[in-house]
């Protein structure tokens, strides 16, 4: 048999990002608004004796062994449910080969390793005929990583927990944004670490309220992104900033910049645990603002995006 079946998950944006002080298991309670972006990965599956995969695109230098998500996504989905396959193999037996499509930047912020791993949850589910339900990839993809459940659901979602624990947010308004790419990763629980080590956790991290009251809030247009500008904000941009000096002079940059008026951006935030930037700006004027911002620091790349983007999909 030589079906092909290709699920395409997004990148995320952190327009929110509080973080409360470490648990006993070493996790950081979150309260965090995600943003799914239209920076998407691809994984395309098909039957093999064994699970095998291969990288194409951006990260072709990424592991393809055990230690790579998609691999442990696929053998955590085999080993818990291969037994509600309807083919005609031991589910032992059950085995894949996954090419994946990278667009999403490496080690950058925006959950390109747990794009891949729910692509991989969603794919699987259909090659291997395993009908499970929504709730049990969930409970799959939060054990993979904090940020695949949010991949799976897409859209805009305020997330507690590890940021597993997911609501939606109804959302009707685009937002632009440029993702300012460095070339050097940053590692996220090396930012988890400095964290804990600059004592940051507040008590309650439970204060995106501002932004999802502006998500949910009657603003349109420019003027809802104009109040979002004002609302978003990142607790790891202080453990990030200490980790790497580089990143907090980009910042102050172009918040600097503007403050002053003149990049026609609303606000500038690290995506996630960085090094990625996330400039929020107007549509229609992202092209520019990329040129004007690679023209700024020329060793960075910029990368276009909007959002709310859909979750994983089947690609038909
Ligand atoms: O869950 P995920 O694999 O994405 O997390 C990567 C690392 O980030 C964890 O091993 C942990 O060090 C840190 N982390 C954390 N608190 C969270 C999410 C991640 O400390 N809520």
């Amino acid at each position: 048999m030589d079906r092909v079946v290709h699920a395409s998950a997004p990148g995320k944006v952190n327009i929110a990002l509080r973080v409360g002080a470490s648990r006993p298991d070493g996790f950081h309670p979150l309260d965090t608004v995600f943003e799914a972006l239209d920076v998407r990965d691809d994984v395309v599956v098909q039957l093999a004796p064994d699970l095998a995969m291969s990288i194409s695109g951006i990260g072709e230098d990424l592991p393809v062994d055990d230690s790579n998500l998609v691999i442990r996504a696929a053998r955590l989905l085999r080993d818990r449910f291969g037994h509600c396959t309807s083919l005609d193999i031991v589910p032992a037996d059950l085995g894949a080969h996954l090419a994946v499509t990278k667009r999403i930047p490496v080690a950058g912020g925006m959950a390109g390793g747990s794009a891949d791993a729910a692509a991989t949850l969603v794919a699987l589910n259909e090659l291997w005929q395993l009908s499970l339900k929504p709730e049990q990839l969930h409970e799959c993809a939060a054990e993979l990583g904090s940020d695949v459940p949010f991949s799976l659901m897409g859209g805009i979602a305020h997330g507690i927990g590890r940021g597993e624990q997911l609501t939606q947010l109804p959302s009707s308004e685009t937002h632009g944004w440029v993702m300012l790419l460095n070339q050097q990763g940053l590692s996220t629980p090396a930012v988890f670490r400095e964290f804990d080590k600059l004592g940051l956790g507040r008590a309650t991290p439970d204060t995106t309220d501002d932004v999802r009251a502006v998500i949910s809030g009657p603003t349109r247009g420019s003027e809802h992104r104009g109040l979002l500008g004002r609302a978003v904000g990142n607790d790891l941009e202080e453990p990030a900033r200490s980790l790497r000096p580089d990143v907090a002079h980009i910042i102050d940059t172009i918040r600097a910049h503007i403050a002053a008026g003149v990049l026609g951006a609303h606000a500038v935030l690290l995506s996630g645990s960085g090094p990625t930037i996330a400039v929020l700006a107007e549509p229609s004027r992202l092209d520019s603002l990329a040129a004007r911002l690679e023209q700024l620091f020329p060793g960075l790349t910029a990368v276009v995006a909007t959002g709310p983007a859909r979750g994983t999909y089947l690609v038909r």
